[in-house]
C-alpha cells in the first residue's frame, strides 16, 4: 500500500532527530558513495541528508520526493543553500537519462509502490559508472525493536514492508547495476521514557500508522502505564543495511 507522507511532516524532524548515529550513517553512505559531482536524493523527505551531502561534498544535490509537505520543509531549511528540489516519485524522475553520477536513499524501498520500476529509473538517471548507495533496515532491527511488546504487529508488518538485502541486492541486478555489496551497520542507542512517549503519541514511524486503532490503543495505554510506573531508558540498536552498487 502507499502511504501519504504529508501528515508525517510537520513533526518528522522533531521527533526523528538526526543525532550521533544518523551523522556516522550518512558518513558511511557518502563514503560508499565515493567522489561524485552531482548527486540525487531520492525519497529525501525533510532534505536532511541532501543538506548534509551539500555541506560535506559541495557539487549540485537534487532532493526529490512526492510528498508536497515534507517537500515545503526541505525547501524552508536553514542549512540547504544550494539544494536543489523537485517533487516527483522515484518511479518518473524529472531528470535527463546519465545526468548524476550518484544516487542516494535512506528508508525509502518499503514506501515506494514499484521497487523494481524505481530502481530501473534511477539507473536512467545515472551515468555509466554512478554510484548508488541504498539506506534501509536489516531483517534483525525488526526482532530486536524496543516497540515490540506493545505493538506486536509491528515487526511482522516491516518484516513484510521491507525488502532484505539480498533481495535489494538481486534487483539492483536486473535494475542494471554491478557489484552489490552490502555492509551491516549496528548502531546501540537508548531513548528516554518522555521522548519515548511523545514519538509513539506522534505515530513517529510509518508503521504506527498500519495497526489496527484497537492495537495501537492498546499498546499506547499500556506504554503509558509502564512509564508511570518508572520503566525506561530504551535500550536497542538500530540495525542497518547499507546496499551500494555501480551503475553499468
Ligand atoms: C521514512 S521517509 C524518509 C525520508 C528521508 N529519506 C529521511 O531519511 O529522512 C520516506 C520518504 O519516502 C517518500 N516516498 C514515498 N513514496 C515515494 C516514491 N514513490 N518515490 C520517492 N519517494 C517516495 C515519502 O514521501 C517520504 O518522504
Amino acid at each position: 500500500m502507499t502511504l501519504d507522507f504529508d501528515p508525517l511532516a510537520a513533526d518528522y524532524d522533531r521527533l526523528r532527530p538526526g543525532g550521533r548515529a544518523w551523522e556516522e550513517l550518512s558518513e558511511r553512505t557518502l563514503t560508499a558513495l565515493g567522489d561524485f559531482r552531482r548527486l540525487v536524493d531520492v525519497g529525501c523527505g525533510t532534505g536532511r541528508f541532501a543538506a548534509f551531502a551539500k555541506a560535506r561534498r559541495g557539487g549540485r544535490v537534487w532532493g526529490v520526493d512526492p510528498s508536497t509537505e515534507m517537500l515545503r520543509r526541505a525547501r524552508e531549511r536553514p542549512d540547504a543553500g544550494g539544494v536543489g528540489w523537485k517533487q516527483a516519485s522515484a518511479e518518473r524522475l524529472p531528470f535527463t537519462g546519465g545526468w548524476f553520477d550518484a544516487a542516494h536513499m535512506h528508508l525509502v524501498v518499503h514506501t515506494l509502490a514499484d521497487r523494481p520500476a524505481a530502481l530501473a529509473e534511477i539507473a536512467r538517471v545515472l551515468m555509466p559508472g554512478g554510484r548508488i548507495a541504498i539506506a534501509t533496515f536489516a531483517t534483525e532491527h525488526f526482532e530486536r525493536f524496543y516497540l515490540n511488546p506493545y505493538f506486536p504487529s509491528i515487526a511482522p508488518l516491516d518484516r513484510a514492508r521491507f525488502p532484505g538485502p539480498a533481495v535489494l541486492a538481486a534487483e539492483l541486478g536486473e535494475a542494471g547495476f554491478r557489484e552489490a555489496a552490502v555492509e551491516r551497520i549496528s548502531q546501540p542507542v537508548s531513548a528516554e521514557p518522555h521522548d519515548v512517549l511523545e514519538r509513539v503519541r506522534g505515530r513517529y514511524i510509518s508503521t504506527l500508522h498500519l495497526l489496527e486503532p484497537a492495537e495501537y490503543a492498546d499498546g499506547l495505554a499500556r506504554l503509558e502505564r509502564d512509564l508511570a510506573a518508572g520503566q525506561g531508558p530504551f535500550a536497542y540498536s538500530l540495525e542497518w543495511a547499507l546496499v551500494a552498487a555501480t551503475r553499468e
